[in-house]
């Protein structure tokens, strides 16, 4: 089984947090659906004999693109890859695209998995993030996807930013789950560098909300998820039973991955793949027949540090059977040695044959997964 994912570059605004590759605006529309097209089936080989069992369509804005112009993408994965029958197709939608027809024709399409990325039910904070919705657009789209028969249904929202109180996220997690959404994905709002907020922070002109008040965020998500039937299956990601992302859950489990657009990456066991982070360098280098820019064959050192750093993340934690497995003696004494320190303080138990991280680790999971890390290059 393998994935396939698709980054679709476009937005009709920038939001003012964002790091994904985006570019804002729709000139090379048709020219990129060719090139995207054109890579689908250049690429036809590298998941080998696989079975694709989940198709991701993100960005940047998919939802952008007409039906139609979904429908031609689609296709091209159905005439190039074997998909499976039940296979999990997602695409994101950005609050303000959506509209009951285009619904029906997502549903026609056979997708079943909405993403939809509201962040916050507050004007005042979508204001501050330069979303190009407001809450009650989030609030219809919302409703019509639930009317119109999806299921499968997750939304994405952002905590920590500044100027929203402990109060300010309790409402919006409670008006989030009034609705019958069958995920979650709630990220703690990163200043990354080149972003607007990356800038600003910089130059002084907006600050990180302080450590105590992200902890008791980060406590009350993990409380409110749980009492309305949630299972934090990974830190920022929430399901109800059955409804986990197959497809993230699958790069947590180092299932294989083609990824297709500009900035996808991909990976086959052995090595990652990424394209270029550039529209026309894109259109470019799929035109010209040569559609990697850049790939790197992973040691075992970094394949070690990989899956500490996506397993630790999960409620299925370091399985040591699997270390062992994998990384011989050598691996499984170094986690088992490292793990002690974790466990005395309460921050790591070892069930079964796994090592998972308590709530109490959670909130320290960057810090206590880099100490895992083990130097590569020696
Ligand atoms: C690929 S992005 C965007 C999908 C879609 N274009 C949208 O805006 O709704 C997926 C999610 O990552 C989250 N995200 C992106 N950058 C972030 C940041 N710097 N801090 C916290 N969350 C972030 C947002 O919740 C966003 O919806
Ligand atoms: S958050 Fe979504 S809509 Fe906003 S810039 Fe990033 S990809 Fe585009």
């Amino acid at each position: 089984m393998a994935g396939i994912y698709l980054h679709i570059p476009f937005c009709k605004k920038l939001c003012f947090y964002c790091d994904f590759y985006h570019v804002v605006t729709h000139d090379n529309n048709s020219e990129f659906i060719d090139a995207l097209l054109k890579e689908i089936s250049l690429k036809k080989d590298y998941l080998g004999e696989e079975t694709v069992s989940t198709i991701y369509l993100g960005g940047g804005t998919p939802s952008v693109f007409t039906v139609k112009e979904l429908e031609s993408i689609l296709k091209q994965i159905y005439l190039n890859y074997k998909v499976t029958d039940d296979c999990e197709i997602t695409i994101e939608l950005n609050p303000d695209d959506v509209q009951p027809d285009y619904l029906e024709g997502l549903k026609h399409l056979e997708i079943n998995r909405i993403s939809l990325g509201i962040q916050s039910w507050r004007d005042s904070d979508l204001k501050m993030l330069n979303r190009r919705h407001d809450s009650a657009q989030a609030e219809y789209a919302l409703r019509e996807i639930l009317k119109s028969g999806f299921e499968n249904v997750t939304i994405d929202l952002i905590y920590g930013i500044p100027g929203m109180s402990l109060k300010g996220w309790e409402s919006n997690l409670d008006f989030s789950f009034s609705f019958g959404i069958k995920h979650l994905s709630a990220y703690h709002l990163t200043f990354e560098k080149g972003t607007i907020f990356g800038k600003m922070l910089e130059q002084g002109t907006i600050s990180e909300i302080d450590e105590n008040d992200s902890a008791a965020q980060f406590n009350l998500l993990i409380q409110k998820a749980e009492s309305a039937g949630f299972i934090q299956y990974e830190i920022s990601n929430f399901g109800k039973p059955g409804y986990f992302s197959i497809h993230n859950s699958n790069y947590w489990k180092q299932v294989n991955y083609l990824g297709l657009g500009p900035s996808a990456h991909s990976f086959n066991g052995y090595s990652r793949q990424w394209n270029i982070r550039d529209l026309k360098g894109y259109i470019r280098a799929i035109n010209s027949g040569k559609p990697y820019s850049e790939s790197e064959e992973l040691d075992t050192r970094t394949k070690f540090n990989e899956y500490i750093m996506t397993s630790l993340r999960t409620m299925w934690g370091i399985d040591l059977g699997y270390v062992e497995e994998m990384f011989e003696k050598e691996g499984y004494d170094y986690v088992m040695n490292l793990s002690g320190k974790f466990k005395n303080y309460g921050l790591m138990k070892h069930e079964k044959n796994s090592l998972i991280l308590t709530n109490q680790g959670k909130l320290i999971s960057d810090n206590i997964i880099s100490e895992f890390m083990m130097p590569v290059n020696e």
